[in-house]
């Protein structure tokens, strides 16, 4: 049994306590540039006594970007800027780590503030790639399908990020494998109905991910950890499920995953989804049986909230997003461990 304040050690690495921030995307670069909005944005939750700081969905290339505005770790000159921030985080004793994430069918959109749409290429958008050529709405351009090259040239593009993100300073690693994204969409058998090798059987629907996996392991350190977030279902027949989400939860402890981050949906439409409060725990709880680390995450608010999770074992730790946007210094009530900022103490009681 954990507590919300109880430390959490994953390989070399120590969270100080079980919350975690969520990535959230927050549109806000200019060519895959982190600026000062970021080091707020991020420093901010380390001050409030967040645990671990997961940076955004930061894409491997620009075609994996869902907006022009995304943060991006594709070239060595992007790796300053994160650096400021990794640097601020820890030295909060929070513990940085970031997701990197293709976009794959769902990029080349404008960002949700300008209203979301697919940008053409003659409004400064690109052709996107997926597993197969199926758009996610309608009214989207068609997807092109990725071929074998194309496959590989994305998985070396994770391997470079990944070893950015270490010269960064970031002490973990998420795979975005969640919300209808490249990796989920070759995991779902919705998304991917390709003939070869990437498609058909689960073995083969899982291979793109596995095979990033191994290559981001070698320029990994083996002492840091290496996460997943992954979608424990389409909320669609047919389509990726909880039982396949297990069974891949098994095969990534074997080949060295810490942990997988138990997200759901996003990658069909017409999705029928039921949103309640920690409504995705119970996925946590199925994926944590198999023996890994399991982090849950989705309309989780209260400190009772997150007490309950990790009283009762359904989580390893817990990822706040939209709360913690709300409430950055969350973790500063929640955590009675927690070490004020000697800055607020006056405000402490
Ligand atoms: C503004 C915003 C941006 C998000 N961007 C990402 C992202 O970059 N990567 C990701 O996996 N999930 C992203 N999400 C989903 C969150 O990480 C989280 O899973 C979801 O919001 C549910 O948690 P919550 O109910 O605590 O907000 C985003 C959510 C929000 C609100």
């Amino acid at each position: 049994m954990s507590n919300t304040g109880d430390p959490l050690s994953i390989k070399s690495v120590t969270l100080k306590n079980r919350v975690g921030m969520s990535p959230m995307c927050q549109y806000s670069s200019t060519d895959g540039f982190a600026n000062d909005w970021h080091f707020v944005h991020y420093g901010s939750r380390a001050v409030g006594g967040t645990g671990l700081i997961m940076v955004e969905a930061t894409a491997v290339s620009p075609e994996g970007r869902i907006t022009p505005f995304d943060m991006g770790l594709w070239k060595d000159e992007q790796i300053a800027e994160l650096k400021r921030i990794t640097e601020f985080v820890h030295s909060f004793g929070a513990v940085a780590g970031i997701q990197l994430a293709h976009a794959g069918r769902k990029a080349s959109h404008d960002s949700p503030a300008n209203g979301g749409h697919q940008l053409s290429v003659k409004e400064g958008g690109w052709q996107v790639v997926a597993p197969s050529s199926i758009p996610f709405a309608p009214t989207d351009f068609l997807p092109l399908e990725l071929e074998k090259t194309g496959i590989k040239n994305i998985v070396e593009e994770f391997k470079s990020a990944a070893f950015r993100a270490k010269h960064a300073g970031f002490k973990i690693i998420e795979i975005h494998g969640a919300h209808g994204y490249l990796v989920h969409e070759f995991l779902s058998p919705l998304t991917n109905t390709r003939t070869d090798e990437y498609g058909g059987s689960f073995e083969n629907r899982i291979r793109f991910l596995l095979e990033i996996i191994t290559a981001v392991k070698t320029v990994w350190p083996d002492d840091l950890p290496l996460f997943v977030r992954l979608s424990a279902t389409d909320w669609a027949e047919g389509g990726w499920n909880l039982a396949e989400t297990v069974k891949l939860a098994s095969i990534l402890h074997t080949v060295g995953v810490d942990l997988i981050d138990c997200s759901s949906g996003g990658n069909i439409i017409d999705q029928k989804i039921q949103i309640a409060l920690g409504y995705q725990v119970p996925f946590s709880e199925a994926i944590k049986k198999t023996g890994i680390l399991t982090a849950a995450v989705g309309m989780i608010t209260s400190t009772e909230q997150v007490s309950q999770i990790l009283e009762n074992e359904k989580a390893d730790l817990v990822f706040l997003a939209r709360e913690l946007l709300r409430n950055p210094y969350f973790m500063l009530k929640a955590d009675k461990n927690a070490v004020w900022p000697v800055q607020y103490l006056r405000a402490k009681n």
